[in-house]
């Protein structure tokens, strides 16, 4: 089994040509509204693969809270250690898409009361676990308390650092794996990437979007190439990976091929709309690993 702590959102997403400025009002061009958050996204992830799975998290009451839970469950996660907050709101997060670029603002509402108190009352889950995967949109202070228990008990724990504003140094030693993208990897350890990776090898793997990923093994730099398509969405592609990464280390993969198998996975959930819509089954994945080796 694999155990998800993370966040769970419900995603706005506006669609527009233009992006208002100071005090501008602008007519967007579409409304809709996914299930999101980078916690929820990767146990989806890895649930999609036919993973038993398992989240920890946290909701409010509200239709939104009610919504995400159901399709969680759904999907094969087990969301019996999801904490129901009932004075607060689901985290929300809401997506401006334009031509140049995807803004977001995340409210983190019950993610944020997601406490070491909580993750006290479900230590037997994680300790069970055949490894952990958690990212940075819940209490920093919740994040550790998640990679001390793992690292007492020898879970190995994937952390996505992002958002990386919520990054604390003392993780680094604590995670097993570490998966930030090239802008977190340098807002972490700083501009020279061949030097960090280097000082943490066989840890520190750098996404690198459509190209691929890269990591140190010790002795040499590893690229793992992605694979290129016409993205149709791209939010929720690290999440995809994140989980599928999980995925292939808990099916006994080596680091370079849970990347490579990782990499398949998310170039095939960019090719839909929504950060949970194009996540694929194992069968796809396969599919287009076999595509590129023939
Ligand atoms: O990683 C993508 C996710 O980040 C979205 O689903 C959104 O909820 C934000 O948390
Ligand atoms: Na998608």
């Amino acid at each position: 089994m694999i155990t998800v702590v993370g966040s769970i959102n419900m995603d706005l997403v506006v669609e527009t040509n233009h992006v208002p400025g100071k005090g501008e009002t602008k007519l967007g061009t579409s409304f809709s509204t996914h299930f999101g958050g980078k916690g929820a996204n990767q146990a989806v992830a890895i649930a999609r693969l036919g993973k038993e799975t398992g989240m920890i998290g946290a909701c409010g009451t509200d239709s939104y809270g009610e919504k995400a839970l159901k399709s969680l469950k759904q999907e094969n996660v087990n969301t019996e250690n999801v904490f129901l907050f009932p004075n607060e709101t689901t985290g929300i997060a809401t997506i401006i898409v334009s031509e140049a670029d995807n803004r977001i603002i995340v409210v983190p509402g019950a993610n944020n009361l997601l406490t070491s108190g909580e993750i006290e009352r479900v230590k037997q889950q994680i300790i069970g676990s055949e490894i952990v995967v958690i990212q940075l949109e819940i209490p920093a202070e919740t994040v550790q308390t998640v990679l001390k228990i793992c690292k007492e008990h020898d879970v190995p724990v994937v952390l996505n650092p992002a958002p990386v504003d919520n990054f604390k140094e003392k993780f680094i030693d604590l995670a097993t794996y570490l998966t930030p993208n090239e802008s977190e990897c340098i807002s972490i350890f700083g501009e020279n990437m061949e030097q960090s990776l280097e000082r943490y090898p066989n840890k520190l793997i750098v996404t690198l979007g459509d190209q691929g990923a890269r990591y140190y093994d010790g002795e040499k730099h590893i690229f793992v190439e992605g694979f290129r398509v016409e993205p149709v969405d791209t939010t929720g592609a690290g999440d995809t990976f994140n989980g599928s990464f999980a995925y292939g280390l808990a099916e006994g993969m080596g680091i370079e091929e849970a990347v490579r198998f990782a990499n398949a996975s998310a170039s095939i959930s960019v090719e839909k709309q929504g950060a949970q819509g194009g996540m694929p089954a194992l069968g796809e994945v396969l599919l287009r690993l076999s595509d590129v080796d023939a």
